[in-house]
């Protein structure tokens, strides 16, 4: 932040995720610590509520926000007020309750997929343990194409996120996400993919 303040560079914090911790909460964001209005914060229910209501939040410096707002009004008019009086009322009351069941269920679902991986993928793969958040980045070891992967797993209905959609130039990842997917289908799909990437070696 010290560095970006120096060279006059704004910094988008990205936080949308950053409630979603399983063992302890993360460092104070950036944007505590603004004291030059050098901090885009963002924020958003996608991730611990619901994608559908299309609600997040930003907080600026008044002439960004009031620039932002204006873009925003020509482009939708703005939020539905539904959904805001829905966020809104969620805010006040269910906020901290929702939270503690969904960081619970999320982290269920971490060390079932780590369980899986283990299973499957201890001599093909390395990965980290998330410490909040949806997914697990999955290095994988023996040198194959995620690319020819990608369609292999396609034409058998599982869909993945190789990291080259991240970056161009990484060719050795995938982002496993276990917050959607059922458990027998984080089961089945990782099954299959660690016997492709066996078939591909
Ligand atoms: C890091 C990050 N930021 C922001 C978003 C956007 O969320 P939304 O536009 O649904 O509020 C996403 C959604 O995938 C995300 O992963």
């Amino acid at each position: 932040m010290e560095d970006c303040q120096k060279a006059s560079l704004p910094i988008i914090e990205d936080d949308v995720y950053g409630d979603l911790w399983f063992e302890q909460p993360p460092p104070k964001p950036l944007k505590a610590n603004d004291k030059q209005g050098s901090v885009l914060y963002i924020g958003s229910v996608s991730k611990t509520f619901s994608p559908g209501l299309r609600i997040g939040w930003i907080d600026g410096p008044e002439p960004v926000i009031n620039r932002l707002a204006d873009i925003k009004m020509q482009t939708d008019y703005g939020s539905s007020s539904i959904s805001q009086f829905l966020v809104n009322k969620w805010l006040k009351n269910g906020y901290e309750e929702d939270l503690t069941l969904v960081r619970s269920e999320l982290k269920c679902r971490r060390d079932y997929m780590i369980e899986i991986l283990n299973t499957y993928f201890s001599n093909i793969a390395t990965w980290n343990i998330p410490s909040g958040g949806f997914y697990i980045w999955l290095k994988i070891t023996p040198s194959i194409s995620t690319r020819k992967l990608f369609e292999k797993a396609l034409q058998e209905g599982i869909l993945l996120n190789p990291g080259n959609i991240y970056d161009k130039d990484d060719h050795t990842h995938l982002r496993l996400s276990y917050s959607y997917a059922t458990l027998d289908q984080i089961k089945k799909g990782l099954k299959r993919i660690s016997e492709l990437i066996i078939e591909m070696m």
